[in-house]
């Protein structure tokens, strides 16, 4: 049933209705599978609906010798992990950055040689930063010209070091906090602007001495992580197309439950409350390492134009495409300044989305860092994805939520990286 939707146009609807349980938080869940595979289990990880780039985390424990188990009762997985790495391994991480950067990290602190490589797109991200903070602390890496693959020789015992990230990054700041696990003493990173924080959420939870202060995270090594089994909640950012077409569609009302709330992922409720949509956030669960609650969004109300830059856009970094739908259907021009980094995601998010943008009807402006937008005359289009997850979920939202009129995508089939069910989730709410 997915592929025929998948494979249809998008269509606008008339009406979006209704509520869904998104899949978990994919960003929680890397790490989840990541410290428990260092603790040596068991633990047991409960997600719902793990899209492709987690699973990828998974499969390259499994191939470190990791036991994995994997049960499947409906929409929730059961993954549980028994065994540290202990396996030199050729990886393959596929799309996952997260996965190539986190597992670099934890693999630095160990005695093994592991060379980490993936698709196309991962193949052309950067690496040299990453690889950069692990020779700070000692370990032996080496990247293709700064890219994958990327060879990772790791010591049972690392430096502990101060490093400054060049970019607001919590896959760098994750990196860097799995091997400071294998440094005696305070190693202390330093972001230039607040990056999500689950990395240290997740190791506090497992026991680890870490903290963040201001910008500044210390962790205090050696230390293994105990065994922490865990329900990984809802994920904001697969939250995130159903709050923008609720917000932007003139009849609709969505309601999204058990999704995390962390505050270093919710800036994106701000923004669209700031353009004036009328959406809801409830906490309703603030016992385990991240806090879970409620979205509510409601449609029905003019959007304004917004302008998001600074420190604003490490926070927003995987909502701006669908930021950038919002703003096609916003009073006036609305601007990106300072979203560089976008260049470098599983596309080069500023020319895809732009180009989408363009293909829509929308009146945009390139930007070397982001780019300048307003309402045009929506019409069909046909949209490059580049086979970026995040751009074929924003221009199917485009769609649903009359920003354009009927939307095709070249590979419909690239939102399971993070989202499997979102064509039968669209299906569900929309009429
Ligand atoms: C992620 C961090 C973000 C985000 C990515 C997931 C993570 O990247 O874009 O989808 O789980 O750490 P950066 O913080 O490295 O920009």
């Amino acid at each position: 049933m997915t592929s025929v939707t998948a494979r249809a146009p998008v269509l606008p609807a008339s009406r979006l209705r209704g509520g869904l349980e998104v899949p978990s938080d994919k960003s929680i869940a890397h790490r989840a599978l990541v410290v428990n595979a260092l603790s040596g289990g068991p633990a047991t990880v409960v997600m719902r609906s793990p899209g492709r780039d987690v699973l990828s985390t998974a499969a390259c424990l499994r191939a470190l010798g990791v036991t994995v188990d994997r049960a499947t009762d409906g929409s929730s997985t059961r993954l549980t992990l028994t065994g540290t790495p202990s396996r030199d391994a050729d990886l393959d991480c596929s799309n996952s950055g997260t996965t190539m950067r986190l597992l670099a990290g934890a693999i630095a602190g160990l005695p093994l040689r592991v060379v980490l490589d993936g698709d196309a797109s991962l193949r052309s991200r950067p690496m040299e930063r990453v690889a950069a903070l692990l020779r700070a602390a000692g370990a032996d890496v080496t990247t293709t010209d700064g890219r994958a693959p990327m060879t990772v020789v790791g010591r049972r015992e690392l430096s502990a070091v101060t490093h400054r990230l060049p970019v607001a990054s919590a896959q760098l700041l994750g990196a860097a906090s799995l091997a400071a696990l294998s440094a005696p003493g305070e190693t202390r990173i330093a972001s230039p602007a607040v990056a999500r924080d689950h990395t240290e959420r997740m190791l506090a939870a497992a026991g680890v001495r870490i903290r963040r202060e201001g910008l500044v995270t210390t962790v205090d090594g050696p230390a293994r992580p105990r065994p922490l089994s865990l329900t990984v909640p809802g994920d904001i950012s697969a939250a995130a197309p159903w709050l923008v077409a609720a917000a932007v569609h003139p009849e609709a009302e969505l309601h999204l439950a058990g999704v995390g709330l962390n505050p270093t992922r919710t800036a994106l409720v701000d923004v669209l409350r700031r353009m004036g949509a009328d959406v809801e956030a409830r906490l309703t669960d603030d016992s385990g390492p991240e806090p879970v609650g409620d979205l509510r969004a409601r449609g029905g109300r003019p959007l304004q134009a917004v302008t998001i830059a600074g420190d604003e856009v490490a926070a927003l970094i995987d909502e701006l495409p669908l930021l950038a739908i919002a703003m096609a259907a916003a009073d006036g021009t609305s601007e990106l300044r300072d979203a560089g980094e976008l260049r470098v995601k599983e596309s080069d998010r500023i020319a895809t989305t732009v180009a989408g943008l363009r293909a829509i009807g929308a009146s945009v402006e390139e930007l070397p860092d982001g780019w300048r937008v307003r309402s045009g005359q929506p019409r069909d289009a046909r949209i490059v994805t580049r086979s970026d997850h995040r751009v074929a979920i924003a221009f199917a939202v485009a769609a649903l939520a009359r920003v354009a009129l009927a939307v095709e995508l070249d590979d419909p089939d690239c939102v399971a990286v993070s989202y499997p069910d979102f064509w039968d989730d669209l299906a569900e709410i929309a009429s």
